[in-house]
C-alpha cells in the first residue's frame, strides 16, 4: 500500500462536492418581488396580501403535517419561545442529549433552567429512552428529542414516558426537515418541533427558523413571543401594521425577515426532490459500504418511514484503525476521497463552546459542565467512533463515491501512518 494521502501519498480518488444552498430562478425572482413590495419585515405595513413569512409558515405547517408554524430568526430562538411557551423557568429541569449541537444546552439554561443531559442510544444516535426514564426527577419540566443527523429519536418511548409523567416532548428538528416517523413527519408527534433553517440545513435561507405545532393556544403564545408580544390583525388595510400591541405577554424580537422568508418558501418547493435525491444516494452508499470490514451506517429503524440524511453517518471499529480516533480517521479519508469527512460533535458537558460560567446571569459556580461526573458512555463512544459527512454530498450521483471502499481499506491497512497523523493532535472543528 502506498503513503496515506493525508502524509503526501497519492489519494485514492477525487470528489468534488456539489454546491449548498441551491439557488433556483424562482428563489432569485421571489428575493426581487419582496424586495420591489416595500415590505422586508413582519414588521413592516400590509402591501398587496399576505406576507412572505405568513405564507412560508402556511406551506410549512402543511409540509409537516400540522395546523401551525410559527417562523423564526434562527433554530436557537425556535428553542427558546417553544421552552417558553411551554411555561420552562427558573428552577426547572430540562432532559436534552448528550450528544448535539450546543445550542440545546445554551436554549435552556437561556429560560434560566438546568440542561440535564443524558445518554443516546447507540443504534440510533438519539436520545436513549432508557436514559430519559432514568433522568426524570420531580423538577423536568421538558424534554427536548433531536433527531441528530436526521436520525430519528424513538419518539414512541419517548412520548410515552413524557405522557407518563406529564413531562411535554420538543421535537428538535433542526437537522431533520421531512423525516417521517410511522408516516408522519417529525415535529409533528411532540407538543412542539423546532427547525434550523440556518446555512448547513437540508433547507436554508442562510439564517431562519421555525416551530410548528397543533394546538392552538400554544401557537398563540409561541407567536406572540416571537413578535415582542404582538399579535396579528385579522384584515389589516394597505398601508396598516399587522402586527398589534397587545399586553398579554412579554416577548422577544426574533421574526424572520421577509427576504428569508421568501427565499425559504422557493426551497422548500425543492425539498422532497432532494431528500429523495440524497436517500437514494445514501442506499447506494450503504450498499458500498455492506461488506467493508472496519465500518458500519447508522441503521435507520423500521418505524422510520421517511429517511432524511442532515449527514450520513457510519460508526468505525477503532480497532480496525490501529484504535485511531474518529476525528483522526475522517483526516485520513478526506484526503483520500476528497470527501469532507467530520467526527461528530465532542460530548456536549465538555464541548469547547458550552462555558455557562461564562455568563453572569446564569450565576453558577466555574467549571459547571452539566453532565454526569463520569460522561456519558454511548456518547463519548459515539465521539471516538463516529465518523460523517454532509448531505451535499448525496446530491451527487451514487457512483461518484465508488472510490470510498477501496480509501477505507488503505486508510485500515496504514495504522502507524494514523498514529502519526495522531500524534499532530486532533481537530475539534465541529459542524453545527
Ligand atoms: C440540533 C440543533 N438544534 C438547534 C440548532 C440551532 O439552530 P440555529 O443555528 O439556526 O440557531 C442547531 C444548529 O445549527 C442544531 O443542529
Amino acid at each position: 500500500m502506498t503513503t496515506l494521502a493525508a502524509l503526501g501519498g497519492p489519494a485514492v480518488g477525487a470528489f468534488n462536492p456539489p454546491p449548498w444552498p441551491q439557488a433556483s430562478q424562482a428563489t432569485l425572482d421571489a428575493l426581487r418581488d419582496v424586495v420591489r413590495s416595500g415590505r422586508w419585515s413582519l414588521s413592516g405595513a400590509w402591501q398587496d396580501g399576505p406576507s412572505a413569512e405568513a405564507r412560508f409558515a402556511a406551506a410549512f405547517a402543511r409540509f409537516t403535517g400540522v395546523p401551525h408554524c410559527v417562523p423564526t430568526t434562527n433554530g436557537t430562538s425556535a428553542l427558546v419561545i417553544a421552552l417558553e411557551a411551554l411555561d420552562v423557568g427558573p428552577g426547572d429541569e430540562v432532559i436534552i442529549p448528550g450528544l448535539t449541537w450546543v445550542a440545546n444546552a445554551t436554549t435552556v439554561r437561556a429560560v434560566a433552567a438546568t440542561p440535564v443531559m443524558a445518554d443516546i442510544d447507540p443504534a440510533t444516535l438519539c436520545l436513549s429512552p432508557a436514559a430519559v426514564e432514568a433522568a426524570i426527577t420531580p423538577r423536568t419540566r421538558a424534554i427536548v428529542a433531536v433527531h441528530l443527523y436526521s436520525s430519528v429519536a424513538d419518539l414512541d418511548a419517548i412520548l410515552a414516558i413524557g405522557a407518563r409523567h406529564n413531562v411535554p416532548v420538543i421535537e428538535d428538528c433542526a437537522q431533520a426537515h421531512g423525516a417521517a416517523w410511522r408516516g408522519r413527519r417529525v415535529g409533528s408527534w411532540g407538543a412542539a418541533g423546532t427547525f434550523s433553517m440556518q446555512q448547513t440545513k437540508l433547507l436554508t435561507a442562510g439564517e431562519g427558523g421555525a416551530v410548528v405545532c397543533s394546538d392552538d393556544l400554544l401557537h398563540d403564545r409561541l407567536y406572540q413571543l416571537r413578535s415582542d408580544g404582538r399579535r396579528s390583525k385579522a384584515c389589516p388595510a394597505r398601508g396598516e401594521m399587522e402586527l398589534v400591541m397587545d399586553s398579554s405577554i412579554t416577548g422577544t424580537n426574533y421574526c424572520l425577515s421577509e427576504l428569508g422568508a421568501a427565499v425559504l418558501g422557493e426551497q422548500l418547493t425543492l425539498l422532497a426532490e432532494q431528500n429523495h435525491h440524497r436517500a437514494r444516494t445514501a442506499d447506494s452508499v450503504d450498499k458500498l459500504l455492506f461488506s467493508a470490514e472496519g465500518v458500519e451506517p447508522i441503521q435507520t429503524p423500521l418505524q422510520v418511514t421517511g429517511r432524511t440524511y442532515y449527514y450520513y453517518t457510519l460508526r468505525i471499529h477503532p480497532d480496525a484503525f490501529g484504535g485511531a480516533h474518529a476525528a483522526t480517521v475522517c483526516r485520513a479519508l478526506a484526503a483520500e476521497t476528497g470527501i469532507p469527512f467530520q467526527p461528530t460533535y465532542p460530548p456536549l458537558y465538555r464541548h469547547p463552546l458550552y462555558q455557562p460560567s461564562t455568563k453572569r446571569r446564569y450565576a453558577m459556580p466555574e467549571a459547571v459542565s452539566d453532565g454526569p461526573p463520569g460522561g456519558l458512555p454511548e456518547v463519548e463512544r459515539a465521539y471516538r467512533e463516529v465518523i460523517t459527512f454532509h448531505h451535499s454530498v448525496l446530491l451527487a450521483e451514487g457512483d461518484a463515491l465508488s472510490h470510498l471502499p477501496k480509501a477505507i481499506d488503505k486508510v485500515q491497512c496504514a495504522p502507524a501512518e494514523l498514529r502519526q497523523l495522531e500524534a499532530e493532535g486532533i481537530d475539534f472543528t465541529n459542524p453545527l
